[in-house]
């Protein structure tokens, strides 16, 4: 007997969130974006993956940034293959009742557990640091941040949610806040968890530290063909001279190598490195093999921000699709909490 065969199977909600903020890197890239697009490949995946638009505003006050952000992000997803046939791809903004399931969570959740929270933590710190009143500086929208991520998820149930490990924290308070939410109005919200990729490559950037925007050590993804090059040139090498054989596990450009090569091409570049090639060499390789991977997405990307009315197309559909689910759903929770007609 197959082990699917006695019970119902019961499907997970895979859920995750873009953030519309900066401009993405290998890093990410290889950490995020390329997992998350490959998984949309899978049918018969319940899958929902949006553009975290009301997270932006957080962040960036800026509206022509907050907007080209938005179209810039939905663009480099849509380019590497984003499959919105599996996955309903969608806007956070283009759902009115996420904001509306927010207030909802904001009656129930614990000020004290907000408190505690990192991304807030981190601010009161740094304030306290510089001598600062201990709220200057800090919004309501940071404060309630993970209520925000807390609705996105509990909207459409999410099960399970793949995140970075920074993440994690904001999954237990959704699921804290499922709880207490469960607990008063009655089982209307699955319980989320946080996926995280422990075998995920986390990339090292130009100066051998993990490639992160903070670090300003970043190779943004879609840089035309002679910034990459140029970007490429700039990894941080020792100076061994060619024909010095080189370790290829301390070397950043090896790392990236692997990235991006097969087990094959890892291979012959480990004994390449062992027979002293030349760091100009090894360079040059990788930037043809980066190259190879991104030439045809970097044109798909850059013929979609030429074409913004296709990508609005496909998030409204995405958007239609999303509400199919919330609309009824905010229905009911209507109900359950009491607000609904009199006659
Ligand atoms: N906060 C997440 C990040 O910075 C993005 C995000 C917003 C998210 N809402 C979410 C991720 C819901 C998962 C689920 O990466």
């Amino acid at each position: 007997m197959s082990q699917y065969s006695s019970k119902a199977v019961v499907t997970d909600t895979v859920l995750t969130g873009i953030t519309t903020t900066g401009t993405p890197h290998l890093g990410n890239y290889v950490g995020a974006i390329r997992p998350a697009i490959d998984a949309s490949q899978k049918t018969g995946i319940n899958a929902y993956y949006f553009l975290a638009d009301y997270h932006a505003l957080i962040k960036c006050q800026d509206p022509g940034m907050v907007h080209q952000s938005s179209m810039e992000i939905a663009a480099t997803w849509l380019a590497l293959g984003l499959n919105t046939d599996n996955v309903v791809f969608y806007r956070q903004s283009d759902i009115p009742e996420i904001t509306q399931l927010m207030w909802f969570l904001n009656c129930v959740a614990a000020k004290g557990l907000m408190n505690r929270a990192h991304a807030y933590k981190d601010s009161v710190q740094k304030n306290q640091d510089s001598g600062e009143d201990q709220d200057f500086g800090i919004t309501m929208g940071l404060f309630s941040y993970p209520v925000l991520m807390a609705a996105d998820i509990l909207m459409f149930n999410a099960t399970k949610v793949p995140v970075g490990r920074d993440q994690i924290q904001h999954i237990e308070m959704a699921r804290d806040i499922a709880q207490r939410f469960n607990h008063v109005y009655g089982e209307h919200f699955a319980l989320p968890e946080a996926i995280v990729d422990d075998y995920v490559a986390v990339l090292q950037g130009l100066d051998g530290r993990k490639m992160s925007k903070s670090y300003g050590n970043t190779i943004p993804l879609f840089s035309p063909e002679k910034q990459l090059k140029k970007h490429i040139n700039k990894i941080k090498t020792n100076l061994l001279e060619p024909g010095e054989p080189k370790d290829p596990d301390t070397s950043t450009v090896f790392q990236i190598w692997r990235a991006f090569a097969s087990e094959e091409q890892t291979l012959a570049m480990r004994r390449e490195f062992e027979n002293g090639i030349a760091w100009g060499e090894a360079k040059k390789q990788l930037f043809e093999l980066i190259e190879t991977e991104l030439r045809e997405p970097r044109e798909r990307y850059n013929e979609l921000l030429k074409n913004p009315s296709h990508i609005e197309n496909l998030l409204n559909e995405g958007a239609e699709r999303a509400r199919a689910a919330s609309t009824p759903f905010m229905a009911k929770l209507n109900r359950a909490v009491g607000l609904y007609s009199l006659s």
